[in-house]
């Protein structure tokens, strides 16, 4: 090819745009084009659209656009040579000018990926005349295609096996140091950096082997061991399995993320084609735009243990952030996804897929599970727990869900399902606030401005003690009416309490709430909520019940106030008169009607 232009045109013609964007990108058919979401930027909506017959893409949601090329340079972060080398390589196009630092930067990493394809074959070769690793593989559930398909291999346990085998192919041996291959001892002699192990190798997407990883078939430490960092295997980028999950992972529309070698290899031979891990590091903001770009809905399953559940939520979070629905799927304790498929338990595993919970709902499946729900005091840790997980749900439908579930749980439950949703909900909304650094309720009742907080403090008691239906309020009714209750929310549910203890001789919570406006409704709820306080005293009821009275006079006129208590017929204004100096409480008590603590 004496041209670079004549080697574009001719790559452009080779590679279709809809085969190289379909590996990074899942595009679906919209009408005449085709559209995905697009890489280089965030979206929820496909804006990103691909013409097939001009071979060109362009986003219309960040307006970038342009060719193969220009994608490729994008999407791997190359210069216009390294891509059009790449290209050139992918579709057999021969380059003349393959001199430039950066085509020699290319170079290197294919260098890297010949060696380490010497080394599979030979690693291959020596797992067929080694029975017992063989076996190992069998032991562990694996059939020779899978085997094969993942072109494991077995490095004997002799220090210059691969040393011997790259020298006779004419390796460098600086070049099988930099791949990872060979080990560079202090005293300058060299050899085999996987011995003795079951070795997995690590495949892109262009089906290059980027690195390995080595099991131990014994005990020998670590149980894992993998290839260094090279310029070609970049850890917090690749995932293993990916060369054989992506297309899978495209059409399920699904990714299942796992944490090992063993997990992703008894997966895919169980039929999970769409199934990737990390290589012994945590997920990394990279397998995260990796994977979004493919699919929104990923399945973590990880571990049933405490290392695996805390990997499993740092990783949901992150993918929440990229905007995809996660789950994370609950395996048996003590199981992994490799362990529960070897026992022949695919159905379990698949039915711990379908069950995957979002954050929220998993955080709180292990809340149940935690706590001695027998007892109140195991219930009550429970919910407030969970009230601090919902507090992080920020969908209100979904939030109403698990209060729904929860209410079960509650001890007041048998009193009513609505009263325990209700303090399920408030404890949510007190979080929600905490969490806000913000201790005002979430919808402020509307009391009128400018109210004395003693007042406003007073009121509170003594509709609590309705509420509660505490020993008091029979002195509450008597002493006062709704009327006294200044500011329309503290009125409207005077209003509905006092009606109800006419009417029913007793509060029914639920129905009153039922009956409410919400904003009455929220308000009687924040009320009721204090049911665990001790109740008010009778000293303190009465001091209430003085507060109110005094402020009314001072604002309003005696007969406003007494009007409709005479009409209730609840007390007997004709005994009491402001001026001859004694107090409401006073009267009150003179009549009976107000008990001191200590008579
Ligand atoms: N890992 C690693 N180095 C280690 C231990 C683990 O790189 N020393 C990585 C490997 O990718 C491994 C994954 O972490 O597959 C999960 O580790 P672990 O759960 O300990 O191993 P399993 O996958 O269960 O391995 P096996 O079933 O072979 O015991
Ligand atoms: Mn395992």
């Amino acid at each position: 090819m004496a041209d670079f232009r004549d080697a574009r045109e001719e790559i452009r013609g080779r590679i279709g745009i809809l085969d190289l964007v379909s590996e990074y990108v899942t595009l679906k058919r919209a009408g005449k084009s085709l559209k995905g979401l697009c890489p280089f930027h965030a979206e929820k909506t496909p804006s990103f659209t691909v013409n097939e017959v001009f071979g060109t893409w362009r986003c219309f949601g960040c307006g970038e656009h342009g060719d193969i090329f220009t994608f490729l340079m994008k999407m791997e972060n190359l210069t216009f040579a390294e891509a059009i080398e790449r290209l050139a390589q992918r579709c057999g196009v021969q380059l003349d000018q393959p001199d430039s630092a950066s085509s020699r930067r290319a170079g290197r990493k294919e260098i890297l990926a010949g060696i380490n394809s010497l080394a599979t074959g030979y690693y291959s070769a020596m797992l067929k005349k080694m029975p017992s690793a063989v076996k190992y593989l069998h032991d562990r559930g694996l059939a020779d295609s899978t085997i094969e398909q993942f072109h494991i291999g077995y490095a004997p346990a002799a220090w210059d096996g691969l040393l011997q085998y790259l020298g006779k192919k004419g390796i460098e041996v600086n070049d099988a140091i930099e791949a990872g291959l060979l080990i560079r001892s202090e005293r300058d002699s060299f050899y085999d950096r996987f011995r003795n192990r079951i070795v997995f190798p690590i495949l892109d997407i262009q089906e290059r082997i980027i690195g390995f990883g080595g099991r131990a078939i014994g005990d020998d430490q670590p149980k894992y061991l993998n290839s260094p960092e090279t310029p070609l295997f970049v850890k917090t980028r690749s995932l293993y399995g990916m060369n054989l999950a992506r297309k899978a992972i495209a059409s399920a529309d699904r990714v299942l993320v796992v944490e090992g070698y063993m997990d992703t290899i008894t997966v895919h031979q169980a039929g999970f084609a769409n199934c990737v891990a990390t290589l012994g590091t945590a997920l990394t903001q990279e397998h995260i735009n990796v994977l979004a770009r493919l699919t929104k809905n990923v399945v973590l399953t990880y571990d049933a243990d405490s290392a695996g559940m805390k990997a499993a939520l740092r990783g949901a979070y992150m993918f929440e952030q990229a905007e995809c629905d996660v789950r994370i799927a609950r395996l048996p304790k003590g199981e992994d996804p490799d362990s529960l498929i070897r026992t022949g338990k695919v159905a379990e595993f698949a039915t711990a897929i379908d069950n995957a919970l979002p954050i929220a709902g998993y955080r709180i499946a292990d809340l149940l599970e935690k706590h001695d729900l027998s007892t109140v005091v195991g219930k009550t840790a429970m919910l407030n727990e969970a009230a601090k997980v919902l507090s992080e749900v920020s969908s209100f439908t979904d939030r109403e869900r698990y209060i729904k579930e929860l209410a079960a749980y509650h001890p007041n439950w048998g009193t009513g399902t609505a009263h325990a949703e209700d303090h399920i909900r408030a404890d949510v909304e007190t979080q929600i606030r905490k969490r806000h650094g913000d201790n005002k309720p979430v919808a402020r009742p509307n009391v009128k401005a400018g109210r004395p907080g003693a007042l406003d403090q007073a009121l509170r008691i003594v509709l609590r003690v309705l509420i509660l239906g505490e020993e008091g309020a029979d002195t509450v009714l008597e002493a006062l009416s709704p009327e006294k209750f200044s500011g329309e929310v503290f009125q409207k549910a005077a209003e509905a309490l006092f009606g109800m203890f006419r009417e029913k001789r007793g509060i029914y919570l639920t129905e009153i709430l039922e009956k409410s406006d919400p904003e009455t409704a929220n308000f009687l709820n924040e009320l009721a909520m204090r049911e665990g306080e001790p109740p008010i005293s009778e000293k303190a009821l009465k001091d209430c019940l003085a507060w109110i009275e005094n402020s009314g006079i001072s604002k309003t006129r005696t007969s406003e106030i007494l009007a409709p208590g005479m009409k209730n017929g609840a007390i007997d204004p004709e005994g009491w008169s402001e001026g001859q100096g004694e107090s409401f409480s006073e009267y009150l008590r003179r009549k009976g009607k107000l008990k001191r603590a200590d008579e």
